[in-house]
């Protein structure tokens, strides 16, 4: 018997299919592919240059992403995914005795961090609605961490109120975590200026289709920049690769590129949660690429697997008492959900 051994009950991540053909909406990645300029920078990298460690600062990439965000360079730290950057902002920031705050429907990563480094913390159920309640997060706490637009719901929490909860929490850190919010609604960044307990946090994994290169950044104060980089550097230092760093540039360098395709997928949304509703789902609306929705006549487990045997991957949480009867569903290309529709009205009949 081997003493010391971990146990820890890990997040459970999306599948990735090893399909060439299939439609896969399980995990929320941009349906459009990289610009031209990341294809060009991936074309023109020099092999050679691999032969040494990549940047400690990302010095190129967090200027030209300070540029396009209209902060300083020093407001920015860089790692390996958004997953990255929350793992080291819970260790940064979450020290405290009393428990840090998140809602009960949210990113699943968040509890798993805060079990595996020991930080006390509390799920706060969202609303009947499913929407994030103001007055939960006035209470004393830890700290606190909200996904807006939330995950798996979809749903926006206007600014004002992630106002107020920065303005009642000015001595412990709040996090915001913005990964799906160039699908819609408006970012806290110019909040920055005003509290200096908010963090947030931002993947190139969704708006900017590159979830397969791992590159997340966090915006916020210099000195709780400067407590995540302590951290990061007592980790892994190198953690973001010189390839990474060149690819999310260009990405960054061609944003209007991207703007273009959050507007398709916009669109898509709207059009897709129309088609659901008139086949009597409920759907929650959503300000991010993925929507979750109830099918009422018949069961999510079933639709699920018939979508499944159709080759349409997509999300289901048996396990969430309050979601399982509902599927969270990606927005792909146009063309993509018109078939993902054909399929649940064969499914349906
Ligand atoms: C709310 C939220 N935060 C963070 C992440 C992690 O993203 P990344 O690919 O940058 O690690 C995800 C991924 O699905 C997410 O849904």
């Amino acid at each position: 018997m081997i003493r010391g051994l971990r146990k820890i009950e890990p997040y459970t991540a999306g599948v990735q299919p090893a399909k060439e053909k299939m439609i896969k909406l399980n995990t929320n990645e941009n349906a459009y592919g990289a610009s031209p300029k990341v294809h060009e920078a991936l074309a023109s990298f020099d092999a050679d240059r691999l032969r040494k460690y990549s940047t400690l600062d990302q010095a190129d990439l967090r200027f030209a992403l300070a540029d396009n965000l209209q902060v300083r360079p020093e407001q920015l730290m860089i790692a390996n995914g958004s997953d990255d950057v929350l793992s080291i902002a819970f260790l940064a920031f979450f020290n405290n005795d009393e428990p840090v705050l998140f809602p009960d429907l949210t990113y699943g990563f968040y509890k798993v961090w805060a079990d595996l480094y020991g930080v006390n913390y509390h799920e706060v159920p969202l609303a009947e609605d499913f929407t994030i309640q103001t007055e939960d997060y006035l209470a004393d706490n830890g700290g606190i961490i909200l996904t807006n637009p939330n995950a798996p719901t979809g749903i926006y929490k206007p600014l004002a109120e992630i106002e107020a909860i920065l303005k009642a929490n000015q001595d412990t850190v709040v996090i915001v975590d913005e990964a799906y919010i160039n699908f819609g609604g408006q970012s806290a960044i110019p909040l920055l200026d005003k509290y200096d307990n908010l963090v947030i946090t931002r993947t190139f994994s969704k708006d900017a289709a590159l979830a397969g290169l791992r590159v997340g950044y966090a915006i916020a104060n210099e000195a709780l920049i400067a407590v995540m980089n302590a951290v990061k550097h007592s980790i892994n230092p190198y953690s973001v690769d010189l390839l990474a760093e060149k690819l999310a540039r260009a990405a960054v360098e061609d944003w209007a590129y991207y703007q273009v395709n959050a507007k398709k997928i916009q669109k898509t949304r709207s059009w897709f949660s129309e088609q659901l509703l008139r086949r009597g789902f409920d759907v929650l609306p959503s300000q991010a690429n993925f929507v979750l929705a109830k099918p009422n006549d018949l069961a999510a487990d079933k639709l699920f697997k018939g979508l499944e045997a159709r080759n349409i991957y997509v999300r289901y949480f048996p396990k969430v008492e309050r979601i399982k009867d509902y599927l969270r569903i990606s927005i792909g290309k146009q063309e993509e959900m018109k078939a993902v529709i054909k399929a649940i009205e064969e499914i349906q009949r």
